[in-house]
């Protein structure tokens, strides 16, 4: 019991790394067949490609005086294969995954749907989805107010 408030009180951040492989298509519904083909160059074949991301989920929490931790790491690496692994892993993200249907797999995109998914984490605070797509490009995404909202339009 003593110790309760302090350690209430402390607020740590926890990092962990996952690891997918899937195939995507960068196609957009909203612009034609030619633009497509300018816009996402090589990224528009219509056989699709694939990559080995790295996804490192953020989330904080109060340490629990008891256990020394804010999360079993067992409980967030379930709920991270049931979410984001198992649907995700080897599969095509464009015919497999029901966003992708519509929205265009950028990482941009992928960060989103994987910080939705990931939010509903009932252990800890989801602080923040960051994706590797290839050693040179990562994005982040924190769930700013409009996470629940449209993806915004393609900017780049
Ligand atoms: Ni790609």
């Amino acid at each position: 019991m003593s110790g309760t408030d302090v350690a209430g009180n402390i607020k740590v951040e926890l990092g962990r790394r996952y690891r997918f492989a899937a195939a995507h298509r960068l196609h957009s519904l909203q612009l034609s067949d030619e633009e497509n083909a300018r816009i996402y160059g090589k990224c528009n074949n219509p056989c699709g490609h694939g990559h080995n991301y790295v996804v490192e989920i953020s989330v904080s929490g109060e340490i629990d005086p008891a256990t020394g931790m804010i999360a079993n790491l067992a409980d967030l690496d379930g709920f991270a294969q049931r979410e984001v692994l198992d649907p995700f892993d080897h599969r095509s993200l464009n015919e497999e995954v029901e966003a992708f249907r519509t929205e265009v797999p950028t990482t941009e995109n992928l960060c989103i749907e994987i910080f939705r998914r990931m939010r509903a984490f009932p252990k800890a605070k989801l602080e923040r989805v960051r994706v590797e797509e290839t050693s040179n490009n990562s994005f982040e995404y924190t769930g700013d107010a409009a996470s629940d909202s449209e993806a915004a339009p393609q900017g780049r």
